[in-house]
């Protein structure tokens, strides 16, 4: 089999690169990424040296590259990890959101049609259901939870569900869509909380946590991840939305005094800024589907899970911190500078 992995050279997508070629030794892997501010071919070194590996930069919006890859290469399957995926930055400039999440879905889609696929597989998120209120731990998204976003970003991620059912309903393109909650773990991009808590909290710097850091997000594992949308892709119905989540609540305050318990630094760190416009107060996964249907589970509990990303982010201090002396530290004075003064 052959698929196309877009956006591998981030987060997840490296994840799920790695994922593939040590479950699935058989088949090929194509990393269509145009390595953005997030995009790191750093991520994918070991990768490189796999025969069953190849990387090609492009924009997955740009559909002369597309057709010419899928003309060339005719994959089976085509997994769409490839977004602009931070919602500060969907908040202070939405268009590339809009571009690349929307249009560059649309441009995959119809290399799909045109060329042919088994699977086209749509890597969506829980923030298309908008949020929960904290005072009814009753509640969970489920597949059916209406679409209710808050920001740019999630919007987008919406935008690029519809088209991707509108897609199934009138071309009868056999897509599948995944929608997982936060993920954390190796090779995350150090302007996301956890890796950014980690990484400032070594250096003994200002902790930012947004309001009163009561928001609650459902962490997951990325190889948790990454594992669900193989099945999904591999097993699930074709025209269904799977969710991903491991019931796994926590609130910001917790996952940073956590982070700072295990590194031995002091909570006087921690420095409340200006809350995040818009700010979903709760996400909460119900996965029952993807149980049931694929007998899918979470593998790591968080406590396991978090100190295995710390470990991480401690013996690869080189992969972060050629990431923070670029032009990230850019954005965060720009991002953070006055909230922090
Ligand atoms: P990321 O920002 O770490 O990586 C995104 C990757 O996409 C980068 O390698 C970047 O270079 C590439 N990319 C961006 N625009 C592109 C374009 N126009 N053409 C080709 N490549 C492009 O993102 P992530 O956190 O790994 O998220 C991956 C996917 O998973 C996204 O679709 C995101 O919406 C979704 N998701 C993320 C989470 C999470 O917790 N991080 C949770 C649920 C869903
Ligand atoms: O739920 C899935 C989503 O999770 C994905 O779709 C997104 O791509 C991914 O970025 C993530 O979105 P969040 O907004 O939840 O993640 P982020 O790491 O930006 O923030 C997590 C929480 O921490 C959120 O409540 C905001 C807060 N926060 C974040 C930053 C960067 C802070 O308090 N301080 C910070 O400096």
């Amino acid at each position: 089999m052959k698929i196309i992995v877009t956006g591998g050279a981030g987060f997840i997508g490296g994840n799920f690169v790695y994922y593939e070629l040590k479950n699935h030794p058989e088949d090929e892997i194509i990393c269509l990424d145009k390595l953005t501010y997030a995009g790191n071919l750093e991520t994918l070194e070991d990768a490189m040296k796999n025969p069953k590996f190849k990387f090609v930069k492009a924009d997955i919006a740009d559909r002369e590259a597309v057709y010419k890859l899928f003309e060339e290469e005719k994959p089976d399957i085509v997994v769409n990890f490839a977004a602009e995926s931070h919602v500060d930055r969907s908040i202070e400039n939405p268009e590339i959101f809009l571009q690349t999440n929307i249009m560059g879905t649309q441009v995959l889609m119809d290399a799909c049609r045109k060329y042919g696929i088994t699977r086209y597989h749509q890597v969506s998120t829980d923030e298309v259901y908008g949020d929960l209120p904290l005072d009814r731990p009753d509640l969970f998204f489920t597949e059916e939870t209406p679409i209710h976003t808050s920001s740019p970003y999630s919007s987008s991620k919406a935008g690029a569900d519809l088209l991707v059912l509108a897609y199934y309903r009138t071309y009868k393109l056999p897509v599948s869509i995944t929608r997982c909650s936060n993920n954390y773990g190796p090779y995350h991009f150090p302007e996301k909380l956890i890796p950014l808590i980690i990484s400032r909290a070594l250096a003994d710097e200002p902790l930012p946590v947004y309001g009163k850091g009561e928001n609650v997000r459902d962490w997951l594992y990325v190889e948790d991840h990454c594992a669900a949308i193989d099945l999904v892709m591999r097993k699930g119905r074709v025209g269904e939305v799977y969710n991903i989540g491991g019931h796994n609540e926590k609130s910001n305050l917790e996952v940073v005094k956590t982070i700072l318990k295990q590194l031995q630094k002091p909570e006087s760190l921690i420095t409340y800024v200006t809350d995040r416009p818009g700010h979903d107060m709760r996400y909460a996964i119900d996965p029952t589907k993807i149980h049931n249907e694929l007998g899918w589970l979470p593998q790591t509990k968080f406590e396991d899970g978090i100190k295995q990303t710390i470990d991480w982010y401690l013996t690869h201090k080189e992969w972060w911190q050629n990431i923070l002396s670029g032009d990230y530290q850019n954005y965060f004075d720009k991002m953070y500078g006055e909230r922090l003064d």
